[in-house]
């Protein structure tokens, strides 16, 4: 393979205010001086990836613009490879984000470019799929692109889903998730009206049932629950002090995405993962924030 990683995603332009608290329904409140970073969960997980030491490419698309520009020259200074960046056909994407004294957010995306990229560009891409070890997705782009992607996947790439923002999946995304990552909020998303059972252990197992070989459920402080045919097993949280959690759950997913291609067991790649992730979390942004090995290492 030529690439640890395959990243099929979005990219963003992050404008970023920091606030005491966000504003309610018609109500104005004053923040921080704005902030502009790159962004964008396909983007975020091809910049974590790489600067961990993942060969690492990006199928994405974004306008022929400054913010366009601002996410291609991120990709390249993390080292990951752009030949599967298209440019041009709408306005690069843009996240509004309020980020709280706390270090949680809230994210607007307006999908601009992201919303461009189609089946017929993943099909374009083969030679990307076919050079992949592992192929990560998440749902800022076309469902029906996601469904392309896992139509292109090549016999033996694994495939990881990342169902952020959430929405119901078909049957053929979701049996080909190894694994399916998810936090609380998507898991009820994807669930719908069936019955969520007592916890998160039982939505894991009640998720599995639908079709995914693995699922992840992460759980914030509480950490994250790994299942699989061999059972249901946590992995504890590694706890820090959260200056900014933006991105984080994507160094989370392409950390562990990563580790399982290199021949990692779930729950070994999962405890990786969310020393990636809490390293995240400790600094301002989203791929400025993300670690090199020796930071993992440091925790
Ligand atoms: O997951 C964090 C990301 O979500 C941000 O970078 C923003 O662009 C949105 O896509
Ligand atoms: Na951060």
């Amino acid at each position: 393979y030529d690439y640890d990683l395959l990243v099929i995603g979005s990219a963003n332009a992050d404008l970023v205010i920091g606030v005491d608290r966000r504003p309610g329904p018609g109500e104005t409140v004053l923040g921080s001086d704005l902030a502009v970073h790159p962004g964008g969960k396909g983007a975020n997980q091809a910049v974590a990836a790489a600067r961990l030491g993942a060969r690492t490419a990006l199928l994405a698309r974004v306008g022929d613009d400054a913010h366009g520009r601002l996410l291609l020259d991120a990709q390249r200074a993390a080292g990951v490879d752009t030949v599967g960046v298209l440019v041009g056909g709408a306005p690069t994407g843009v996240a509004l984000i309020t980020v709280d004294p706390s270090g949680d957010n809230s994210i607007v995306v307006s999908p601009g470019a992201n919303g461009k990229l189609t089946p017929g560009d993943v099909r374009a891409a083969g030679s990307l799929f076919h050079a992949s070890r592992v192929v990560s997705a998440q749902l800022e782009i076309p469902l029906e692109t996601v469904v392309e992607a896992v139509r292109n996947l090549a016999p033996g790439t694994r495939f990881v889903l990342n169902p952020s923002p959430p929405r119901p999946l078909p049957p053929e995304v979701l049996a080909a998730c190894d694994p399916l990552i998810v936090n609380e909020h998507e898991a009820r998303a994807i669930l719908g009206d069936a019955p969520l059972g007592d916890g998160p252990a039982d939505w894991a197992r009640i998720l599995l049932a639908r079709g995914p070989r693995s699922v992840v459920v992460t759980l914030g402080a509480q950490g994250a629950l790994v299942a699989s045919a061999q059972g249901v097993a946590l992995v504890p949280a590694v706890l820090v002090d959260a200056v900014d959690t933006t991105g984080a759950g994507d160094a989370f997913t392409a950390a562990l995405a990563w580790r399982l291609g290199q021949g990692d067991a779930l729950a070994d790649a999962a405890a990786y993962a969310s020393r990636v992730g809490a390293a995240a979390v400790t600094k301002a942004g989203a791929q400025e924030a993300y670690p090199t090995p020796e930071e993992v290492a440091a925790l």
